[in-house]
């Protein structure tokens, strides 16, 4: 295989997307960020990707709010397989993921959950974690299964919680870790695929 890549998809500002594109284009993240696809039409994601010059592309989800709908989702996959990525990236990606996403790159979904999973699955898990009164959090990318935020660890980052520290000052300290510990993670994922010569999907 030669340089793997990946489609990235994101519902938000994508500071992660933008962490992962400067790894590449620094040259150390050993494999290509190949699509940008998001389930919110103006999502900041889309705006940078168009500056990075990878094609981006919006998928309307549908008409549930926590999942995409069936379309929905085979367009996404329709999208990767037009992109010829390898495996998928999630950045901030705010809906479960369930079949066909699941069976088309099974194995190769990563995610990063803003919490030292196992604890704090779900939504607004640095909030989780203040409300609960622990002395630390973190983050964690881990590949993605059938649960929600459930899939195997691959490598987590942690994160101190300071005694005056409000929601947002918590979440922001943990999403600097995210931004050097997703890149990080990506490359090793990358690297195992080389290794191991999984054939294509
Ligand atoms: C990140 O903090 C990520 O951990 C979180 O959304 C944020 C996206 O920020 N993801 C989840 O909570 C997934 N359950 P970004 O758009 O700036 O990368």
């Amino acid at each position: 295989m030669s340089m793997p890549s990946f489609g990235v998809l994101g519902s938000g500002k994508g500071s992660n997307f933008r962490a992962l594109a400067e790894s590449f284009k620094n040259g150390t993240l050993g494999c290509e960020p190949a699509v940008v696809i998001s389930d919110v039409e103006d999502a900041g994601m889309l705006t940078l990707a168009s500056e990075f010059g990878i094609p981006g592309r919006f998928v309307c989800p549908g008409p549930f709010r926590t999942k995409m709908s069936p379309e929905a989702e085979a367009e996404i996959v329709l999208l990767l397989r037009e992109a010829g990525v390898d495996f998928v990236v999630l950045a901030g990606f705010m809906r479960v993921i369930k079949e066909p996403l699941l069976q088309a790159f099974p194995g190769r979904i990563l995610n990063i959950h803003p919490s030292l999973l196992p604890l704090f699955r779900g939504l607004e898990s640095w909030r989780q974690a203040l409300e609960a009164g622990v002395s630390e959090t973190g983050c964690t990318v881990h590949l993605v299964d059938a649960g929600v935020d459930t899939g195997e660890i691959l490598g987590q980052s942690r994160v101190p919680v300071l005694p005056n520290d409000t929601a947002h000052s918590l979440h922001a300290r943990i999403q600097a870790a995210e931004h050097e510990l997703y890149p990080r993670m990506v490359r090793v994922f990358a690297e195992r695929l080389r290794k191991t010569k999984l054939p294509n999907h």
